[in-house]
């Protein structure tokens, strides 16, 4: 299967794909924010790209919300994952969707993506604290899913704190761990004495002489418990936890493309790398400027893009384009969008021809 642009309404286009084909969702869709975005917002070339608002209120938004989670749930394959963006408007709502969806066993994680340093909006009369983060739902389809943990390298201080014992003949930084098995005989860790020390041990007896004897355990004195040498070089790092404040989002240069609600590429990156593998299927029903397309290209992933804007679409190819990932097929589904929508997809698909 190649890559695939659609021009057209999310839950249509989903209706038209077969059950079972997507490794993992990316949803970025409108979060009843009651606002219009536009394009270039401010410049003379400002354009309106698209509406958040909803004439029927909450109740209007989240029927929308369940026909798209609906469609999601049914062309994600059963051992694939969702990432749900929205943000403090609606998340308490969507969440109970998906639970309903996907099932409430599914939910792995609520993720805190702090996207702003501080939202001095009390001057212009605020009654609340900042609201400065978004809110990401990741859920599985089912208990078999796609898992590769993400790293990010130590804080300093951490680093400084732990890792204080230099070995004078390689350079190398260690740190002295416990060897002692957690949870002792309960856990069916072995009980032996080993350097003095009698003890319920993470390793066999076999094992830890192995490791005395490649230099890996050391007795700092005859009456002290023997620790394990590790060293910082041969360390991943920190897991990556649910709070994520080191991402920070597009700015004016670099990624930014004055598309409004553009989300950076490191968002994606981290998304992408943990829920997925090499060939894997990504799908994004909203992609606006293509981050979570451009992204799986890049991470060797396939994917399949929609999104109802012509702007978005045209961006999209051109940022792919640059990027210089092809192919990018463009395709239309006949009868079931709207004749504007027909009508681009043949311009673009021409334009790609010339
Ligand atoms: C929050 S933006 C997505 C931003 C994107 N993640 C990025 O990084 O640029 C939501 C997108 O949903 C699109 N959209 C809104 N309603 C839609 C619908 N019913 N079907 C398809 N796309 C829709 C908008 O055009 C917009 O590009």
């Amino acid at each position: 299967m190649s890559n695939a642009l659609y021009l057209g309404d999310c839950v249509e286009v989903l209706s038209s794909l077969p059950s079972g084909i997507g490794d993992l969702f990316y949803v970025d869709p409108p979060f009843f924010s009651n606002r219009n975005y536009f394009a270039n917002a401010g410049k003379p070339n400002q354009r309106k790209i698209f509406t958040d608002c909803w004439v029927g209120g909450l109740d209007e938004y989240c029927q929308w919300m369940e026909s798209l989670l609906v469609q999601c749930r049914r062309v994600i394959k059963e051992s694939g994952s969702m990432y749900l963006h929205c943000d403090q408007h609606a998340s308490h709502y969507v969440k109970v969707l998906l639970d309903k969806i996907f099932g409430y066993e599914n939910f792995r994680n609520e993720i805190i993506w702090k996207r702003q340093n501080a939202h001095n909006d009390w001057s212009q009369g605020a009654r609340h604290f900042g609201r400065i983060h978004d809110v990401l739902f990741f859920y599985s389809a089912s208990e078999d899913y796609a898992w590769n943990p993400v790293f990010v390298p130590y804080d300093e201080h951490y680093v400084e704190r732990t890792y204080r014992h230099l070995e004078n003949a390689t350079g190398r930084y260690y740190a002295l761990g416990d060897l002692s098995g957690p949870g002792g005989a309960s856990k069916g860790n072995p009980r032996f004495t080993f350097l003095g020390a009698t003890r319920n041990w993470r390793y066999s007896q076999e094992k830890m002489q192995k490791l005395l004897e490649a230099g890996r355990i050391v007795q700092t004195s005859q009456d002290t418990v023997p620790k394990l040498k590790r060293y910082l070089d041969e360390m991943n790092g920190t897991q990556v936890q649910d709070m994520w404040d080191d991402i920070k989002p597009v700015n004016r240069g670099g990624e930014k493309l004055g598309y409004p609600t553009q989300k950076p590429c490191r968002l994606l990156e981290r998304i992408i790398s943990a829920s997925s593998n090499r060939g894997d299927v990504l799908i994004d029903p909203l992609f606006g400027s293509g981050t979570s397309l451009l992204t799986a290209s890049k991470l060797g992933r396939r994917w399949i893009g929609i999104d109802s804007s012509t702007y978005a679409c045209n961006l999209t190819r051109r940022r792919l384009e640059r990027a210089g990932v092809e192919p990018v097929i463009v395709q239309n589904l006949d009868q079931q969008v709207s004749t504007q929508a027909i009508d681009t997809v043949r311009q673009l698909s021409r334009t790609r021809a010339q």
